[in-house]
């Protein structure tokens, strides 16, 4: 038996020893952690377990059968983040590139179907140049076997995806139908097709950081949810963000002890300018609202009109969909439209409630938004909210204009409680523009047309530039200081804990895509 052990451990430290120490040298020559040592950030300590650490590729191809490594570029297992299990791959660039082959892509999938059957969250560490190109076909089914199975896991288990190195190619397809990516600065990038090809075909010149670094993709394209500065706080955020989840969609996320204790916010009084054009920052409500520090703000650079993100209020986790009236006046256009719909989405498949603050002046108008479909945009965000079943609230601080009224979530469309504070301005439009269309004659006809369209801006302004009209129907439930506005969440989120919706049967919705 002992020389049974020593031969178990020469083959455990062969797998340790990933592709040998000049590779493992060149990685952290690039600023980038080793497949194993990003683990070990990530997982509780001592609680990771590796499944199929000795498996071997099986191509022939190209000598490669002279060159094999245990694992297989990819180190894959379970264990626990903060006590609750996950389920994790961490692809090793020191062995083939990361890349992927076929026995790598079973070993990603034997993990994935762990963590369905288990009902725990899965977690991606990509670092690969891809499909194994000595292998062909057998890579590439490889992928989709992946993509089939993100997309069955999709709103039953969390998935998340950290880009710590390349992600090349049809790759980028696994993260991209995951929950939520992490970039990490300067050292990640991710894109379809690299500089050499975009320059053989559109003859455009770019460096791999600005086709697809972090920052391009966090302020750009909105592909990643976050942009890290480093690795380490690329998992910090993975640990974080799973803290506001709940393990699969049968689940609700964990309540953190909370204390009753003063809920009154008196400075959320004097937080709204004189002027209803001059902007505040939405992030000075929220931090007021909610539980102390607790706001994590996703896809934080993208679509800054609208903020989103995950916060907790006496202690229970909740999403956040705010419009920014700091930037472009919070309008909707179609990047926060789409950014908006994913956000709730995640929170619905995943029994987190909603809570919606709500200042907007409607959507943006012009020929860019028109014809790059602001219609069926705007509609995802319409739709998503329409769907979502778990308890929604919104918060009218300021304006609720036009069709965007309807969209952030309105009672008309399924929200459980909607409150407005005293300055909101609940209407089909602004005072101005109203005036001028539906006074347009006794403006005309005015000896002073300017001052006549003051006086019946004015007018206007005093029959809907508050929120009473609404509250008289019913669509504003509560009309409350805002002070008072974390007091009354707390209440209300409490009152629906136990909501039940029953969706009409159908195989899925046909969410405008
Ligand atoms: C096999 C690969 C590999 C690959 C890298 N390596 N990519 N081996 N298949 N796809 C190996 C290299 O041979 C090298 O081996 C080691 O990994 C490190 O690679 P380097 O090139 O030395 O590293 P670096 O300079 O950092 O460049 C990284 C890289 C580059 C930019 C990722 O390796 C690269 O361009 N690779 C090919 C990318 C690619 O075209 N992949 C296919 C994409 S298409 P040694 O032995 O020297 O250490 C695709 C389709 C998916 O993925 C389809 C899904 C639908």
């Amino acid at each position: 038996m002992d020389k049974k052990i020593e031969t178990l451990h020469k083959k455990r430290e062969q797998a340790l020893a990933s592709g040998g120490e000049a590779r493992i040298a060149g990685q952290h020559k690039k600023g980038k952690l080793t497949a194993r040592e990003r683990l070990h950030f990530l997982m509780d300590e001592g609680s990771f377990q590796e499944i199929g650490m000795l498996v071997v590729h099986r191509s022939t191809d190209f000598g490669m059968e002279k060159e094999n490594y245990p694992g297989d570029g990819v180190v894959t297992g379970y264990g626990t983040i903060n006590g609750r299990p996950v389920y994790v791959f961490s692809q090793d660039f020191t062995i083939f590139g990361g890349s992927l082959s076929e026995t790598h892509a079973e070993k990603i999938c034997k993990i994935m179907d762990l963590a369905m059957q288990n009902g725990v969250p899965f977690i991606g560490l990509n670092d690969s140049g891809g499909a194994r190109i000595q292998e062909g076909v057998v890579s590439l089914g490889g992928y989709a076997d992946i993509f089939y199975r993100n997309t069955r896991a999709s709103g039953v288990i969390p998935q998340l995806s950290a880009i710590m190195g390349p992600c090349a190619g049809g790759a980028v397809y696994s993260p991209a139908i995951t929950d939520f990516i992490l970039m990490v600065e300067h050292t990640s990038y991710m894109f379809v097709t690299g500089p050499n090809v975009v320059k053989t075909v559109t003859h455009e010149v770019v460096t791999s950081e600005e086709l697809g670094g972090a920052n391009t993709h966090a302020t750009k394209s909105g592909v990643t949810h976050f942009a890290l500065a480093n690795e380490i706080d690329a998992i910090q955020h993975i640990k974080k963000l799973l803290s506001y989840m709940p393990q699969n969609c049968e689940e609700t996320a964990p309540n953190l002890a909370y204390e009753s204790k003063n809920e009154k916010r008196p400075s959320l009084n004097s937080i709204m300018p004189e002027n209803a054009l001059q902007p505040y920052d939405i992030r000075e409500v929220i931090d007021e609202v909610i539980d102390e520090g607790s706001f994590l703000e996703v896809h934080k650079d993208f679509a800054p009109n609208i903020v989103v993100g995950f916060a907790r209020l006496a202690g229970r986790s909740i999403g956040i969909v705010a419009n920014q009236p700091a930037y472009l006046a919070g309008v909707l256009d179609r990047h926060s439209s789409t950014k908006g719909a994913r956000f709730v989405r995640f929170c619905d498949s995943f029994n987190i409630p909603l809570l919606v603050f709500e200042d907007v002046p409607g959507f943006l108008p012009g020929t860019d938004q028109e014809w790059n479909a602001i219609i069926t945009n705007g509609a995802k965000l319409l739709y998503a909210f329409c769907e979502a079943t778990v308890p929604r609230i919104t918060v009218i601080t300021r304006k609720a204009y036009g069709g965007a009224y309807d969209v952030m979530n309105s009672k008309h469309i399924g929200a459980d409680m909607n409150y407005a504070w005293p300055s909101a301005e609940i209407a089909v439009m602004g005072a101005k523009g109203a005036a001028e269309i539906i006074f347009k004659r006794e403006i005309t006809a005015a000896a002073d047309p300017e001052a006549k369209w003051k006086e019946m801006e004015q007018l206007y302004s005093d029959k809907f530039a508050n929120p009473y009209r609404a509250a008289e129907r019913g669509f504003v439930d509560e009309v409350i200081e805002p002070a008072e506005t974390r007091l009354k969440l707390i209440h209300a989120f409490k009152m629906l804990e136990n909501k039940v919706v029953n969706v009409p049967r159908k195989k899925h919705g046909n969410i405008p895509l």
